[in-house]
């Protein structure tokens, strides 16, 4: 069996949220419904599913985040039907098998190349599918990408783990390498970002935030050609509410309570031409 005894520090991250999507598709209405998310998580740990059910559940804001993510990037793909995508990040992620994209769509899974092997291992190859090993931050990466078509950047779960300068270099880069697009990422604010060497599961894996933006639409800024978009749901997200166990949306509507819990994940889109 593969392990993931080679991932280091950060890239470790990618297994809470992918035992979130496990879990969540073995629910009578999944939020996300991703069987592939379900057998990598097997095959990366067999006993994932052994604490309590409902309770384990409290991670599925994390599938509410992948659901906001894959909407928009169906909605750009119906109108893009010849784009490329960078989806960086990946993790073990399986979006480009739940999005199945035309034939006339290329994707790009990125991620450290620790992460790419793994992947290898657990998800099937595709057409008009390539997967990049690298850290994002090596620009070198782009220029792998052909530039002549619309551009859908998707980084799930990766913005706080990136120093502001580098998410500032990356967002800047791409914009400059294409004529159109659209970028999807999600963002945390300051306090969450500074906290973040207190949080336990980041301790564990040995990892913390490095940015925070409590507006994350004045990323716009950044670029004269950067336009911000709109901003999705998140803990108090309607498919949440419909669909979650009753235990876990009485907690999400506590925590909701909270000043600063609403928006301490926020998921946020940009375009630009
Ligand atoms: C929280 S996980 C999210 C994984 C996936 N996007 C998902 O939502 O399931 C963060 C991912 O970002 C990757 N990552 C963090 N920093 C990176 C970098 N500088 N270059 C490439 N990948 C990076 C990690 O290896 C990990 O797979």
């Amino acid at each position: 069996m593969v392990k993931d005894a080679e991932l280091i520090g950060v890239q470790k991250t990618l297994s809470p949220v992918l035992r979130a999507k496990a879990l969540d598709n073995r629910l009578p209405d999944p939020i996300l419904g991703d069987p592939y998310a379900e057998q990598a998580m097997r095959r990366l740990d067999p006993d994932y599913d052994k604490r309590r059910f409902g309770s384990s559940q409290m991670g599925l804001a994390a599938v509410v985040r992948a659901k906001a993510h894959d909407d928009w990037a169906r909605r750009f793909l119906a109108d893009h039907p010849n784009a490329v995508v960078l989806h960086l990040g990946c993790g073990l992620d399986a979006r480009v098998y739940r999005i199945d994209p035309p034939a006339t769509v290329d994707w790009y899974d990125l991620d450290y190349p620790s992460v790419i092997d793994l992947r290898q291992h657990f998800l099937p190859p595709r057409e008009h599918y390539t997967l990049i090993g690298s850290s994002v931050t090596d620009l070198t990466w782009l220029e792998r990408i052909p530039r002549d078509r619309p551009v859908l950047m998707i980084a799930e779960g990766l913005v706080p783990y990136l120093t502001e300068s580098a998410v500032r270099q990356l967002l800047t880069s791409v914009v400059d390498a294409f004529l159109s697009g659209q970028i999807q990422i999600d963002t945390v604010p300051v306090w969450v970002w500074r906290t973040s060497k207190w949080d336990p599961t980041l301790r564990r894996y040995g990892t913390r935030f490095h940015c925070g933006f409590n507006d994350p639409a004045a990323l716009a800024d950044w670029h004269p050609r950067l336009e911000y978009l709109d901003e999705a749901p998140m803990y108090d997200s309607p498919v949440l509410m419909a669909k979650a166990p009753a235990n876990i949306r009485r907690m999400h509507r506590l925590l909701t309570l909270l000043p600063g819990m609403k928006h301490s994940t926020r998921i946020v889109r940009f375009r630009f031409s």
